[in-house]
């Protein structure tokens, strides 16, 4: 079999990787990858916007199945023009990727189908925003309506802070804008395997980390560290979160007819009622993939073709606890600095790459979120102090990373 991976950052490494490992899968092609993936699968080289150049690309390879990584292409409506063509894509059609492309899309489906999320009003001019502001008070969460690569979204602790991400959002013309009620309580990333009204959802959650800097400090960025599994959220809590949002939730996609096929990360948040929707994303998490997926013992294709056919597959699961510490360019979120060099990676399997090149032999920084060192052990003690020993070993002037990395779980 032929797999096509659509990205280039550390989900589509971490993609490629567990997809080549299928004693069913013959070659792996990721458009456009990264330079460190060229050990693992065939990097091509094409823009991932190009759709034509994608299709025929398919074609001409034959390739068996596409499996989408980021959510650009999924919104541009790649998954839709391969289906047309008769390429079997794992990832959701343009309207079912609505669910990640719009805030308010998401929003008003909870709503309709009673999914427990947090209470919230979208609003199109800032002077209506201001005044919202002004009488529901802070902590107040605002999001940008359309995909901002994690960065969309300010919890605004006063009134200042608000009225500056008022002032930010609405400067583009016809800028839509969430505000939702704070919520407090720890988050989890949820992943489940979707096809219309059929899903399987994962049994391990993943915790990301969102802000940029130790202790939930610093701007929101997409995501700076991840482990797997959090023993600290009950299995309860899982149970409740399939049973009041997950299954719900693909009920009520598939009566809103969105033939939903891939996978949906929920974003989800225990707060002291239940767990309450964040977010939803229309593709694996990164950093989430990165550790879930090196957690995984159940063959990926042999996952995929359950959903396709709609048969329930328990999943396996290695008995180890995986902890991944990103490293990124110094200045992310913001602006950053690029061709730093990297030293201490030389394609090992304990570092999975987002943003790397080779210059004169050397590797050099190539984006914002570079890298992750992941550590495993038989708890997040031990995968954790693995993690950063990985971390250590990697010198460059051009990174920095958080030394937090699973606290919460401890
Ligand atoms: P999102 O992109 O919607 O996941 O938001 C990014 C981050 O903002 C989340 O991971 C949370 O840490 C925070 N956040 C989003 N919505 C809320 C909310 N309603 N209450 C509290 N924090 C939130
Ligand atoms: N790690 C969060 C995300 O992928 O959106």
């Amino acid at each position: 079999m032929k797999v096509l991976v659509i990205g280039s950052g550390g989900r589509e490494h971490a993609l490629i990787r567990k997809i080549g490992q299928s004693e069913r899968v013959e070659e792996v092609f990721v458009i456009r990858g990264n330079e460190a993936m060229a050990r693992e699968a065939t990097v091509v080289d094409i823009a991932e916007n190009d759709q034509e150049k994608i299709v025929n690309f398919a074609k001409d390879n034959q390739i068996d199945i596409v499996v989408v990584g980021p959510e650009q292409p999924l919104i541009d409506g790649l998954s839709d023009r391969l289906t047309a063509a008769g390429i079997k894509t794992f990832g959701p059609n343009a309207r079912a990727a609505q669910m990640e492309g719009s805030k308010d899309f998401a929003k008003v489906l909870m709503a309709k189908y009673d999914i427990p999320t947090a209470n919230y009003e979208t609003i199109d001019n800032k002077e209506d925003a201001l005044a919202y502001v002004k009488a529901q008070g802070t902590p107040i969460v605002i999001k940008y309506d359309g995909l901002a690569a994690g960065k969309g979204v300010v919890v605004a602790m006063d009134e200042t802070m608000a009225n500056e991400a008022i002032n930010d959002f609405y400067a583009e013309e016809g800028a839509k804008v969430v505000f939702e009620e704070y919520l407090e309580g720890e988050e989890f990333s949820l992943m489940v395997f979707v096809n219309d009204d059929f899903c399987i959802p994962f049994d391990t959650i993943a915790q990301d980390h969102k802000r940029a800097y130790d202790g939930d400090a610093g701007p929101n960025t997409g995501g700076m560290g991840a482990y797997c599994p959090v023993n600290h959220i009950s299995e309860k809590i899982i149970e409740r979160t399939n049973n009041e949002i997950v299954y719900p939730v693909v009920e009520a996609m598939h009566k809103e007819g969105l033939n939903y096929f891939g996978i949906l990360y929920v974003g989800a948040i225990v707060t002291a009622d239940g767990p309450k929707v964040i977010e939803f994303n229309a593709r694996f998490g990164d950093p989430e993939a990165q550790v879930l997926l090196r957690r995984l013992d159940t063959d990926f294709i042999e996952l995929i073709e359950a959903v396709d056919q709609k048969q329930p597959l328990d999943l396996v699961w290695q008995n180890k606890t995986i902890c991944g510490v990103v490293l990124a360019s110094n200045g992310y979120p913001g602006n950053y600095d690029k061709g730093h060099v990297v030293e201490g990676y030389d394609y090992q399997k304990d570092y999975i790459v987002s943003a790397l090149k080779q210059v004169d032999g050397q590797w050099v920084t190539n984006g914002g979120r570079v890298m992750i060192a992941l550590g495993e052990g038989q708890d997040l003690q031990e995968a954790r102090v693995n993690s950063y020993k990985l971390v250590e070993h990697i010198k460059s002037k051009g990174l920095f990373y958080r030394n937090d990395i699973g606290n919460k779980g401890l």
